[in-house]
């Protein structure tokens, strides 16, 4: 596979286009999810594989909680099944997880396990792989901005939940909407963004090679002249 000299050191994907997939099928839309976490994984192998330091997923927005309550329902289930299969996959390759967004808002039981995985995987020194879980870009800034008033701090990037964590040089959005949709809205300032019509559970190595093709050819300048 053509894989490029210049890769991002944090690449993060809006995974859209599960219920489309599904239903192009005639299947029921939670097939889609549960085929789009076969691509998480063949990404985070390519991650692995090919030295990226940062992959980091938007898996369930705050937003998300107003969707029918079965598919929050499966969506939660399915979360906690395919971290607890990982274990193994995450030890033997070196894989750090961390779960970032308004955990007050997962179960006892989701938050127990992604706790368990969290600490058992904390000293990893391969990849860092962050599942935004009940996240939204907004709300991040909001609470972020809460805590540095009543500390009186100046740094907002301190507070965010991805405080410590290189802000993203990769945006991938799949199946061809092209917005942000309240995701980290201050961390992707800087960020190239890539959209491909590609639905998600469609989106594997092949896919992002060319997705990082595309980010090696940009001309980065953050404003500044070159
Ligand atoms: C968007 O597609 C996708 C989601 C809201 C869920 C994504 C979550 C996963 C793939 C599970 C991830 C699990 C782990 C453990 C990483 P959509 O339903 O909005 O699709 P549509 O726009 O075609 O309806």
């Amino acid at each position: 596979m053509n894989i490029p000299e210049k890769l991002p050191v944090h690449v993060t994907f809006i995974m859209d286009g599960n219920g489309r997939w599904a239903r192009e099928r005639g299947m029921e839309r939670v097939r889609g999810h549960l085929e789009g976490v076969s691509s998480v994984r063949a990404v985070m192998e390519a991650c692995v594989e090919w030295g990226i330091k940062y992959a980091s997923f938007y898996a369930f927005s705050e937003e998300n909680w107003s969707r029918p309550e079965q598919e929050v329902g499966y969506l939660m289930e399915l979360m906690m099944k395919s971290l607890k299969g990982e274990y193994s996959t995450f030890m033997d390759n070196d894989v750090r997880l961390l779960v970032l967004g308004n955990r007050a808002r997962l179960s006892r039981p989701l938050n127990a396990a992604i706790d368990y995985l969290v600490g058992a995987t904390k000293d990893n020194k391969g990849l860092t792989m962050i599942l935004f879980l009940s996240y939204s870009g907004q709300w991040d800034i909001s609470q972020a901005a809460l805590r540095m008033a009543a500390e009186g701090g100046k740094d907002i990037s301190k507070y965010l939940v991805t405080a410590g964590i290189p802000d993203p040089d990769l945006l991938v959005r799949t199946s061809g909407e092209k917005r942000i949709s309240n995701y980290m809205l201050w961390q992707t300032a800087y960020t190239e963004f890539v959209f491909t019509d590609t639905l998600w559970p469609d989106f594997r190595k092949e896919e992002f090679a060319a997705a990082l093709r595309e980010y090696a050819s940009r001309d980065r300048r953050f404003g500044k002249v070159k």
